[in-house]
C-alpha cells in the first residue's frame, strides 16, 4: 500500500466534525498528524475538548489535539448553540477526556509541521472558521507553498448561506481569515453547503449505526438525531446533512464528488453578504480559478463508504 497521507484536520466539534473525525481515524489511507481545534460552533474551550472526546471514543488517545484560536481574526465570535446545543456535541453524554491537552497552540503546530515535513506532503482539512489557518499563513508565510492542498468545508453557491441569506457558518464566523487562505494560493478543494446539503442522513442510515452496537455506532446515531432536529425543523428536509465528513470521504474517494475548478472570493465589506463565498460557477468573469469547488455528490457511496468505515471502530 503506498504510504498514508499525512493530513491536519482543523476542527471546531460539532457532531458532524466528530464524524469526520472517526471516519480519518478508521482509514488507514490516511495518517492524521493532530487535530488542532478552533472556536466555532461553540467556544474554543469546548471544540478542544470535545475533540478529545472523540478521540477517546475510537481508542486513539495517540493522536495529538492543540488548541487554537479562540476568536476570529477580526470580529466576536458567533457560536452555534442553537445547532450543536450547548456542550457543542449534545447527544449522548461523553466522559470528560482523560487524554491531555497538547501545550503548543495550535497555530505554532502547523506552523512547525508544515516546515517540518516535505513539502507537498502535508494536506490541511479544515472543519470550521479558518481562524487558525489564515493566522498560520500571516505569520509564517513561507509555509504556505508547503501545503499541499487545503480540502475544506465552507461556502455556498446556488444553495445560498445557512447563517445570513448569503453566507455558510464557517466562513460567516471568520470571513477575513476565509479571504486569506482563498486568496493564498494554495490548491483549495470546497466542499460548500451545495454539496452538504445533498448529503442528508436518512432514518435507516441512522438506525444502522445504532444497531452496529458499539459506542461509535451509538454516538453517531445519538449525534444525528440530535443534530438532524435543527434541519429538519428549518428546511423540512428528512436528515441531517453531514457537512464535515464530506471533507474526508474526498480524500478517500473523489470520485464521490463533482466540481469545477472556478474562482471563489469572500466578500469583507459588505455587511448585507458578510461572509459570502462569490463562486463565478459560469465563469463570467475572467477572475483566475482558485478552488475545485464541488457541486454534486454520490449520496449512497458516500454513506456506504461512511457505514463501512464506522463499522471498523
Ligand atoms: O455550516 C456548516 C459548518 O459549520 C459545519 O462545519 C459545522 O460543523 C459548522 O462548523
Ligand atoms: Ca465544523
Amino acid at each position: 500500500m503506498k504510504h498514508p497521507r499525512k493530513i491536519i484536520i482543523d476542527t471546531d466539534p460539532g457532531q458532524d466534525d466528530a464524524v469526520a473525525i472517526l471516519l480519518a481515524l478508521a482509514s488507514p489511507e490516511l495518517q492524521v498528524l493532530g487535530l488542532t481545534a478552533v472556536a466555532g460552533n461553540v467556544p474554543l474551550a469546548l471544540t478542544q475538548i470535545n475533540a478529545r472526546k472523540v478521540c477517546e471514543l475510537a481508542g486513539r488517545t495517540e493522536i495529538p489535539v492543540f488548541a487554537g484560536c479562540d476568536a476570529p481574526l477580526r470580529r466576536k465570535l458567533v457560536t452555534a448553540e442553537y445547532v450543536h446545543g450547548k456542550t457543542g456535541l449534545d447527544g449522548i453524554p461523553l466522559p470528560d477526556p482523560t487524554m491531555p491537552l497538547q501545550p503548543a497552540h495550535a497555530v505554532d503546530v502547523l506552523i512547525d509541521t508544515l516546515r517540518r515535513e516535505p513539502p507537498g506532503s502535508v494536506t490541511l482539512c479544515p472543519l470550521g472558521p479558518l481562524t487558525n489557518i489564515a493566522t498560520a499563513f500571516t505569520r509564517a508565510p513561507d509555509i504556505v507553498p508547503r501545503v499541499a492542498e487545503i480540502v475544506l468545508m465552507g461556502g455556498g453557491c446556488f444553495e445560498g448561506g445557512n447563517v445570513t441569506p448569503a453566507a455558510e457558518f464557517n466562513i460567516y464566523v471568520d470571513p477575513e481569515a476565509a479571504d486569506i487562505v482563498f486568496r493564498s494560493g494554495v490548491p483549495l478543494v470546497v466542499m460548500p453547503l451545495d454539496v452538504t446539503h445533498k448529503a442528508l442522513t436518512s432514518r435507516d442510515w441512522v438506525e444502522g449505526m445504532r444497531s452496529l452496537g458499539t459506542p461509535v455506532g451509538q454516538a453517531v446515531a445519538s449525534w444525528t438525531d440530535f443534530f438532524e432536529r435543527f434541519d429538519t425543523a428549518k428546511y423540512g428536509s428528512q436528515g441531517a446533512p453531514l457537512h464535515d465528513p464530506t471533507v474526508i470521504a474526498y480524500l478517500l474517494d473523489p470520485a464521490l464528488f463533482t466540481g469545477r475548478h472556478i474562482n471563489v472570493e469572500i466578500e469583507t465589506g459588505s455587511e448585507l453578504t458578510l461572509g459570502m463565498t462569490v463562486a463565478d460557477w459560469w465563469r463570467v468573469t475572467d477572475r483566475t480559478p482558485n478552488a475545485l469547488f464541488m457541486g454534486g455528490v454520490d449520496r449512497e457511496g458516500f454513506y456506504r463508504l461512511l457505514t463501512e468505515r464506522l463499522g471498523r471502530l
